[in-house]
């Protein structure tokens, strides 16, 4: 028996990075996995290595900040699997570090529509799904950026917002069976990050070290230490947990 056995879960953003080990974490531990996001090769690859691993998975292209896409897919994923208990809150795009003032704001409103906007939209149509299945669990994910401040100002508040909404919802949903947690990770190496460091003076290397020697832990994240706690989320483990912030950073944020 896996960890979330009978389960159907989504997974934003699961064509890369901790979305995709999230799907294939998730899928190997028994759920029949959506992948939803819009780069269709990557997503296909992500579906098919989870069906050559054995495990069960669709790939749903969706913008997550195209309301009537959400709406669209998510009606066709509750059709082919015939129930929703997980939905994991993932895709997400970062905003430049500049100030507020000199933020233009087609980013703002960018940056807004998909990490805070798209995590609305994708409550709002599997809620109902998941009410129909006899409850489940939503994870959101954050950062440590929602908690902390720094100089992106967009992104850490869309983060923030995010933290915010999960414990409204929380308190919300409980009597009616569906948990929801964020989950805050610190600096992980996946396509985004590297996207990022790229442009850094450092490089992708140097930006690797530098991050390294700031963490207590001694190393930058990967993405499957944010998928396994996910994964608990996920699963009748966290049977008791709601409305909570899951901090996965190598103990970044107590220094
Ligand atoms: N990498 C880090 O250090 C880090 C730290 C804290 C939080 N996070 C958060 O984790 C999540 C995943 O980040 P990642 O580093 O794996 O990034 P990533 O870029 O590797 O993956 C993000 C995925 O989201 C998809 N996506 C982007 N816009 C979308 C949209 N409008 N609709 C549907 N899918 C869309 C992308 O195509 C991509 O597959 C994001 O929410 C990010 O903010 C990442």
């Amino acid at each position: 028996m896996g960890r979330v056995s009978g389960k159907v879960a989504i997974v934003t953003g699961g064509a890369s990075g901790i979305g995709e080990a999230t799907a294939k974490i998730l899928a190997k531990e028994g759920a029949r996995t959506a992948v939803v996001d819009i780069d269709d090769d990557n997503g296909k690859r992500v579906v098919s290595e989870i069906r050559d691993a054995g495990g069960t998975a669709g790939y749903w292209h969706t913008d997550v900040s195209r309301e009537k896409e959400v709406a669209q897919s998510f009606a066709d994923i509750f059709q082919k699997f015939g129930s929703l208990h997980i939905l994991v809150n993932n895709a997400g795009i970062a905003g430049h570090a500049r100030p507020t003032h000199e933020t233009p704001t087609e980013e703002w409103d960018r940056v807004m529509d998909v990490n805070l906007k798209g995590t609305f939209f994708c409550t709002k149509y599997a809620v109902p799904y998941i009410l129909k299945s006899g409850g489940g669990s939503v994870i959101n994910v954050s950062s440590i950026m929602g908690i902390l401040g720094g100089p992106t100002p967009v992104y850490n508040t869309s983060k923030g917002a995010i933290r915010q909404l999960t414990k409204s919802d929380a308190v919300t949903y409980a009597s009616r069976n569906i948990r929801f947690n964020s989950v805050h990770p610190g600096y992980i190496i996946t396509p985004l990050f590297k996207k990022l460091a790229e442009k850094s003076p450092l490089g992708v290397e140097g930006s690797i070290k530098a991050e390294s020697e700031k963490i207590p832990l001694g190393r930058m994240g990967t993405p499957e230490d944010i998928a396994y706690g996910i994964l608990f989320l996920a699963s009748d483990e966290s049977s008791y947990i709601t409305g909570m912030e899951m901090i996965i950073d190598g103990g970044k944020i107590i220094v």
